[in-house]
């Protein structure tokens, strides 16, 4: 039977002391869970480690902790994968999530941020005018859009590891407003306006995200916080025409059209183009405001003049205009989903020594 090590960070708020990590050996088969070394190590060598979990098996969300410095489910997490994935290929690092107080050991206040954030977000749905008789009838198509957000088992992976709200704590986060998008896509609420208005004009809400991914590594089962989060920006720029006053969809919109122009990024456009151009009122004070990042970075050599100013665009622009002419070009949107792979007329089935078959044969 193989051996592995977890190293487990151990910390007691109300000691007083400070936290330090402590090493356990454990005797388990490979394809054991993480958690299931942890109550090994708990039942045979120290009763006081602090765990939370319930199913061992990746559906009731409590069991999240963070492996080898990234947040699972370690009840979903393979002894033998953590321990492949440690700098030693043997010692396993187990911490608390991030992003949340501990509460003791490996467990976190939830309530504190993740269900704070959730609640912030009214999750529930809001229907408008009177009931009908018999059941709402919901279009199969809205239906698969909002399914990828209902497999969210609330775990906190996404908020544990979202690299914004280290920076921001305020920030709404990824589970939150992946939640939201279960009711703004959902064609039987009647606020989509509303919600999506206080979402935008919220300084921590949906234009705080920095697009950095990390949400979408963490999440155990396949939400995508992120592309919620896009999804929530497109219904509310596109679709609402909500111009808030974070400038955030100002922002995305010169982006698009600063790629479209020069096909690598003219970054010393992209600011003052996001508040309308370089002698638009709005822009004058933001511009003054990030002279303290421009001067030293001049001084350094890091942005010059000529840079700044003279942008090389990419020298096959027909390229760039296929990609825009095509997305453009769409009659609908295009929304990626977990539940969703490939088109309709695709052949399904390509086996060797099987004919090919239709998506209806
Ligand atoms: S993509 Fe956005 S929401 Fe997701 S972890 Fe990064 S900053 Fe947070
Ligand atoms: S979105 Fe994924 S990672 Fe975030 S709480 Fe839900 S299941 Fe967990
Ligand atoms: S114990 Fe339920 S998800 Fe891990």
């Amino acid at each position: 039977m193989p051996e592995y090590t977890l190293k487990i960070r151990r910390y007691s708020p109300e000691t007083g002391d400070a936290a330090y990590w402590e090493e356990f050996k454990v005797d388990l088969e490979g394809h054991r869970s993480v958690l299931e070394g942890i109550l090994s190590a708990r039942a045979t060598t120290d009763g006081s480690i602090g765990i939370r979990c319930s199913c061992r098996a990746a559906i009731c969300g409590s069991c999240a902790v963070r492996i080898n410095g990234k947040a699972d489910l370690a009840c979903h997490h393979h002894l033998d994968h953590a321990a492949a994935e440690s700098p030693d290929g043997n010692t396993i690092t187990v911490e608390p999530m991030g992003n949340m107080p501990i509460i003791k050991d490996l467990i976190v206040d939830m309530d504190a941020v993740h269900w704070k954030k959730i609640q912030r977000v009214t999750p529930w749905l809001l229907p408008e005018g009177p009931e009908p008789e018999r059941e709402y009838i919901v279009p199969h198509e809205n239906m698969v859009d909002v399914t990828q957000t209902m497999a969210c088992i609330q775990c906190g992976a996404c908020v544990s590891d979202c690299l914004s709200m280290e920076v921001d704590p305020l920030f709404i986060g990824p589970a939150a407003l992946a939640k939201a998008y279960r009711f703004v896509g959902d064609p039987r609420d009647g606020q989509q306006y509303e919600r999506l208005k206080d979402l935008a004009e919220d300084p921590h809400g949906i234009y705080d995200c920095t697009h950095c991914f990390m949400c979408i590594e963490a999440c155990p089962k396949g939400v995508a916080p992120m592309s919620q989060i896009m999804r929530l920006r497109r219904v509310a720029g596109s679709d609402q025409k909500i111009n808030d006053r974070n400038n955030g969809y100002r922002h995305e919109k010169a982006f698009v059209k600063n790629i479209e122009k020069y096909g690598t990024l003219h970054e010393a456009n992209l600011l003052p183009d996001s508040y309308g151009g370089k002698f638009h009122p709005r822009a004058i004070p933001v511009l003054a405001g990030s002279l303290p990042a421009i001067v030293p970075a001049l001084l350094r050599g890091k942005v010059t003049p000529a840079k700044a100013l003279h942008h090389h665009k990419l020298p096959d622009q027909k390229q760039i205009r296929a990609i825009y002419d095509t997305v453009e070009g769409r009659d609908s949107r295009n929304e990626l989903n977990l539940y969703i792979e490939g088109y309709e007329d695709e052949p399904v089935l390509k086996a060797a020594g099987e004919e090919e078959r239709g998506p209806h044969s």
